[in-house]
């Protein structure tokens, strides 16, 4: 047997299955509420007018494209950092560009595992599956904890309960906002719980910020962070600009450690160049490049702000639009949780069955587990999942 027929291609994970089972769908009206993507009223993804102009104004002045250092650009770190903590971290923060929020979450975990080879990594019940897939492929040990009560809140008492076992060192993958897949957040009085708990335990916290101006605000949506910052000695990010500046194909990241002191930051700087170096050497630099043009220049951030705040409000109303024909549609207010969660997703409490009988008989795609893209929806499919969702809790209850 030659080496590469040994292979078995590992199964793709639901969200990438359903992407690929949407693709070879060819009837015109199949609706896509799988993957996280933010849609506008015509279903495109568009590209933000002020990432179309900073990329206008980088063409127009760029005269190089030589290696920027192991850290991407000293400029975006600056900018990221400024965006995340409202102020500059000072001598205590280590950070490098990464692909994507994907590779901020690697190159954390990867930092975790050289400082605390033992560590094991904490994932609520649900959490977005590449969380665990990463520690997994890492050969760290991954411990899951209570996070989404049945009433579609976030169960703060059970989660802090079950953190009671962790051991000092170990890591808490945490979702600055916009839960992903429940859309259920931590409140503020909760962060501060958190805070408490991984204060006393020695836990450190790794903050996934992945959709930073969709749930309540730019700054509302870190306000959990921040007062991890202001409160622990240690404390890692990992940031995407993925969706916040609708780059997904740029591969825009951050990984940001804050630590206990200049000399540990430096040493841990050291550490994360290192390990980019070890994993795809130089991080990619314009998508990283447009949203430093974008933050540092007021005008167009002012812009950018504006359309990510439209963004917001168009899920928040399509949140409130969803629950109230769904009120009218099962004549139940099974579905009235919605307007309470945030961001783009939301676990609708459907079954496998009921999932796929809207893909056989609606062409309407949501993942397995009953998240819908509320994001994905329009004036015109909003009333057909309502239907479709009604006849399937009549079906099969
Ligand atoms: C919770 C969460 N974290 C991180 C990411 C990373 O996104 P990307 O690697 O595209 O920046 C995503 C994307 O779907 C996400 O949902």
């Amino acid at each position: 047997m030659t080496l590469f027929s040994r292979l078995e291609a590992p199964a793709p994970d639901a969200i990438i299955a359903l992407m690929q089972r949407f693709a070879a769908d060819d009837r015109p009206h199949r609706v896509d509420l799988g993957v996280g993507v933010y849609r506008d009223a015509a279903g495109r993804t568009p590209v933000m007018a002020a990432v179309a102009a900073a990329e206008a104004r980088m063409l127009a002045a760029q005269e190089t494209k030589g290696y920027l250092g192991l850290a991407g650009d000293p400029r975006f770190i600056a900018a990221m950092e400024g965006l995340l903590l409202g102020a500059s971290p000072g001598d205590r923060a280590a950070a490098v560009a990464t692909p994507g929020g994907s590779g901020a979450i690697r190159q954390a975990l990867a930092l975790v595992r050289m400082a605390n080879p033992g560590a094991e990594v904490w994932i609520g019940r649900p959490s977005w599956p590449n969380h665990a897939a990463i520690a997994d492929e890492l050969g760290m040990g991954v411990r899951l904890h209570s996070y989404l009560g049945a009433d579609g809140r976030a169960d703060a008492a059970a989660m802090l309960a079950e953190l009671g076992q962790a051991r000092a060192g170990d890591v808490v993958v945490l979702h600055a906002s916009c839960h992903n897949p429940s859309g259920a957040d931590l409140d503020a009085s909760e962060w501060a719980a958190v805070a408490d708990l991984f204060a006393a335990r020695g836990l450190l916290p790794l903050v996934d910020v992945a959709y930073q101006g969709f749930g309540d605000g730019v700054e509302e949506d870190v306000a959990g962070l921040r007062l991890l910052a202001a409160r622990l000695p240690e404390v890692l990010v990992a940031a995407s600009g993925s969706k916040s500046f609708g780059l997904y194909r740029e591969r825009v990241g951050l990984v940001l450690a804050l630590c206990d002191g200049g000399r540990a930051a430096r040493a841990t700087g050291g550490a994360l160049q290192s390990l980019n170096r070890k994993n795809f050497a130089f991080p990619p630099d314009h998508g990283a490049r447009v949203v430093t043009t974008i933050l540092e220049d007021p005008v167009l951030r002012a812009d950018w702000q504006a359309e990510l705040d439209a963004m917001r409000h168009r899920v928040r109303d399509l949140r409130a639009a969803l629950a109230a024909a769904l009120r009218e549609a099962t004549g139940t207010a099974r579905f009235d949780f919605l307007t309470g969660q945030r961001g783009m997703f939301s676990l609708l409490g459907l079954s496998p069955a009921q999932v796929e009988r809207l893909r056989a008989e609606h062409a309407i795609y949501l993942v397995p587990d009953g998240r819908a893209n509320i994001a994905g929806l329009s004036e015109t499919t909003l009333p057909q999942l309502a239907v479709a969702i009604a006849e399937a809790v009549r079906a099969e209850g």
